[in-house]
């Protein structure tokens, strides 16, 4: 049988026909155009699954599932989804509006989780008992595998990782909280801290890289530049790696995982951003004469979202 995965970000919507061994046959993707409103984001997401069936060549009727990672938190009791900051939803009512459109039955889960599933499964933490997976994107999510089986929690909220308060009063976050990791370990603080520094410094190479126009400062920018040796830019990239390992730590303080792999986009950085947090992390470590988790970058990059969403209806059938 075949499943549908879909993972639903606050800027895109990837959607791909996954068969029984997780690969993927065949995957669209379209913009997620938050700010038209639930109804049609879910309304481009069943079409998307349509046509991912269509144009590759299957039928509706090959199809068990369609399965949907999401970039908040889910109620598994009511199908409800009860809020997602990311895409300013609130009481969403998803699965019952994506039945209305495709009659089939639909899993949701948290995206970095679904990730972590697939990871756990298919990618880097293959074979090991206990993983977080942890993805660095416009946000910061988690997957927790403990004892071999995703943990959630008591009502759904455990891997809401990013959401840790790791700078007390700090800076504020779309949930409304101050000091959230997310704040200080996402994509998005890359780019926040690279325009606060060209503000403060207009004729830094960093500036003039973008000339001048901070609005095209990304993480990539500043991390290149890093690795290119600007002190500037080697600075800002220390102190996002420094945020970054001060949130791992509290993970393997928590749960004591065998890996803690990073995904989304910033774990692209490789070996440059590996080698910082495992500079750091002795000093930072509670137990330091005792062996701690791995750190390892993520395996199966962009696709971790679409195969681990379809794996939650392989879980069920
Ligand atoms: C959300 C998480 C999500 C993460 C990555 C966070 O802001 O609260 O639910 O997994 O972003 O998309």
């Amino acid at each position: 049988m075949l499943n549908i995965g879909i993972d639903l970000g606050g800027t895109g919507i990837k959607a791909g026909l996954v068969d029984e061994r997780g690969n993927i046959l065949y995957k669209l993707s379209c913009p997620t155009l938050v700010e038209r409103g639930h109804e049609a984001v879910i309304h481009d997401m069943a079409q998307l699954s349509l046509r991912v069936i269509a144009e590759s060549g299957h039928d509706l009727s090959e199809v068990s599932s369609i399965g949907i990672g999401i970039p908040g938190i889910m109620d598994q009791a009511t199908g409800v989804v009860p809020f997602c900051t990311n895409l300013a939803w609130h009481n969403v009512p998803l699965v019952k509006l994506m039945q209305q459109e495709i009659d089939k039955p639909v899993y949701v889960n948290n995206d970095a989780t679904v990730a972590g599933l697939a990871e756990s499964v298919a990618g880097v933490s293959a074979g090991s008992r206990s993983s977080v997976f942890v993805t660095l994107g416009t946000g910061v999510g988690g997957g927790v595998i403990l004892d071999g089986k995703v943990f959630m929690g008591e009502h759904g909220v455990a891997t809401e990782i990013g959401h840790m308060i790791t700078v007390a009063g700090g800076e504020l976050c779309t949930c409304g909280n101050r000091g959230c990791w997310e704040r200080y370990a996402s994509a998005t603080a890359i780019i926040r801290e690279g325009r606060r520094f060209c503000e403060a410094h207009p004729d830094c190479p960093l500036a003039r890289e973008v000339g001048g126009d901070l609005s095209k400062i990304e993480a990539r920018t500043v991390i290149d530049l890093a690795k290119a040796g600007d002190p500037d830019c080697v600075s800002l990239f220390d102190n996002y790696c420094y945020h970054l390992t001060v949130g791992i730590v509290n993970l393997i303080n928590m749960y004591d995982p065998e890996i803690i792999a990073l995904g989304g986009g910033v774990s692209k950085t490789g070996q440059f951003l590996l080698d910082k947090v495992n500079a750091l992390l002795p000093e930072m470590i509670f137990f330091k004469d005792m062996p701690h988790a791995r750190i390892e970058l993520a395996r199966l990059s962009n696709d971790a979202g679409i195969i681990g969403a379809a794996m939650l209806g392989a879980q069920e059938g």
